[in-house]
């Protein structure tokens, strides 16, 4: 039978990967902690590496941290990231947050292609992405518009919608890789390339892929790309993003924000800005030096795992949660918001249902299962698979079954807390 806890169990003990879940703090074994797509867990080896940078690097060294490895540290860190996305060690830097690279490498995008006065987007992004390419189009001209490609299904978006969108009056087309919502997932090679086609450039947001999703940057010929280290990569709240220059366009673009870590020979305190040559002139500010290095344990999990080890579990996962859905689940109400099709889909499933927000709070509260909730109807089951076992995917569905039958979800309330 597999659909008994004694699969499952059979499931964990064939699993090569089961192994690094002992690398996490798991501080309640009871807890099924199913939101590490949007909050990575606490690796153990970060707890060490904090002391040391708290006490020894901070307390002891004091300023002189800064040449004893901090001021390399977002370069050195953004060369472990770009191991994982298929990209050169010097393409790759870790800065600031996710957002906040997404403006600047869309601004120095539309400034390059000054004749063009489109940006393309879809209806499926984050909307903090949206926001910033809203600002960034106003900040353009009065003449430059934000398009978005509509999703018919609401679940994905097809590549001739993309067609009838993309043109020759397209600067650039910026896509989340791995929709945050649904889980569907691009053809990052098929869309840059039709883009490219147009002359538009090309921003790929990789927070719900870096570290669970195989990728290929440079062979995909991407030009742009940014995302964070706090889900799968486990950088911890707040740790700083991450972005992505093809080599070769780095001294095309420019950083809107002339900051003195973008800046050529920074400590020569010149009145003028000069940017610096490599994938450096993207950086701002001084980095936040205690995150920076709080993340670095998590990538090199994720390095010693291996993305593809990773991403053949989690897809063995997912579809083991969706079996499990469709046994103990459907007949219950709740749909499947997410592709069927395993090579469209990331690492996360969500399932809708009119009182989802309320499901999700009786997990929460009644039954030690912490899942995330995404309006307007989107129960989201996040599988990060150097932690998750098939006994907690066995368990969530089981303790979710138990939610809706029993309807406990009925003695929650749909206020919302000011995080969901
Ligand atoms: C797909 C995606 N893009 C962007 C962001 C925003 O990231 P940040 O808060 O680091 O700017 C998030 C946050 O969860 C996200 O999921």
């Amino acid at each position: 039978m597999t659909n008994t806890a004694d699969y499952a169990v059979q499931l964990d003990c064939q699993d090569e990967l089961a192994g690094f879940r002992d690398e996490f703090i798991i501080g309640d074994s009871e807890l099924i902690y199913l939101d590490g797509n949007s909050l990575g867990r606490l690796p153990k080896r970060t707890v060490e590496q904090m002391r040391c940078a708290v006490e020894r690097q901070w307390g002891h060294r004091l300023v002189r941290g800064w040449n004893e490895g901090w001021f390399t540290a977002a370069g050195r860190i953004g060369a472990k990231i770009a191991q994982l996305i298929g990209a050169e060690a010097d393409e790759v830097v870790v800065t600031d947050s996710t957002s906040v690279n997404l403006f600047k490498l869309a601004t120095a995008a539309i400034q390059a292609r000054p004749e063009r006065r489109k940006v393309v987007s879809d209806e499926l992004n984050f909307p903090s992405d949206l926001y910033v390419l809203q600002g960034a189009v106003r900040l353009a001209s009065p003449t430059c518009q934000l398009v978005l490609v509509p999703s018919l299904d609401g679940i994905s978006v097809s590549d001739d919608s993309l067609r009838t969108v993309i043109d020759s009056a397209t600067a650039l087309v910026a896509l989340t890789h791995t929709s945050f919502k649904s889980g569907f997932v691009y053809d990052m090679a098929a869309v840059t390339e039709m883009a490219h086609r147009s002359g538009a450039l090309v921003l790929w947001d990789l927070c719900h892929s870096v570290g669970v999703m195989p990728l290929q940057l440079n062979s995909s010929q991407v030009d742009l790309a940014v995302g964070c280290t706090y889900k799968y990569l486990n950088g911890g709240p707040g740790a700083p993003a991450f972005l992505y220059v093809r080599r070769d366009l780095q001294e095309q673009l420019l950083s809107p924000i002339w900051g003195w870590f973008g800046r050529r020979a920074p400590f020569d305190f010149k009145l003028n800005y000069e940017p610096a040559l490599g994938i450096e002139r993207f950086q701002a500010g001084t980095p936040p030096m205690l995150s920076l290095l709080a993340a670095e344990p998590g990538i090199d999990l994720v390095l010693e795992a291996g993305v593809q080890p990773i991403r053949t579990k989690s897809i063995r996962q997912t579809e083991y949660l969706i079996a499990l859905w469709q046994e103990h689940l459907e007949g219950l109400g709740l749909k499947l918001n997410s592709p069927r099709t395993t090579q469209c889909r990331g690492s996360h499933v969500s399932f809708g249902h009119a009182d989802g927000f309320r499901i999700a709070r009786a997990l929460i509260r009644d039954m030690r299962v912490i899942p995330d909730f995404r309006e307007p109807d989107n129960l989201r089951f996040g599988i990060s698979p150097l932690y998750t076992t098939f006994a907690e995917i066995h368990q969530a569905v089981n303790r979710t079954r138990q939610v809706i039958e029993r309807r406990l979800y009925e003695q929650h309330s749909g206020a919302r807390a000011q995080v969901t």
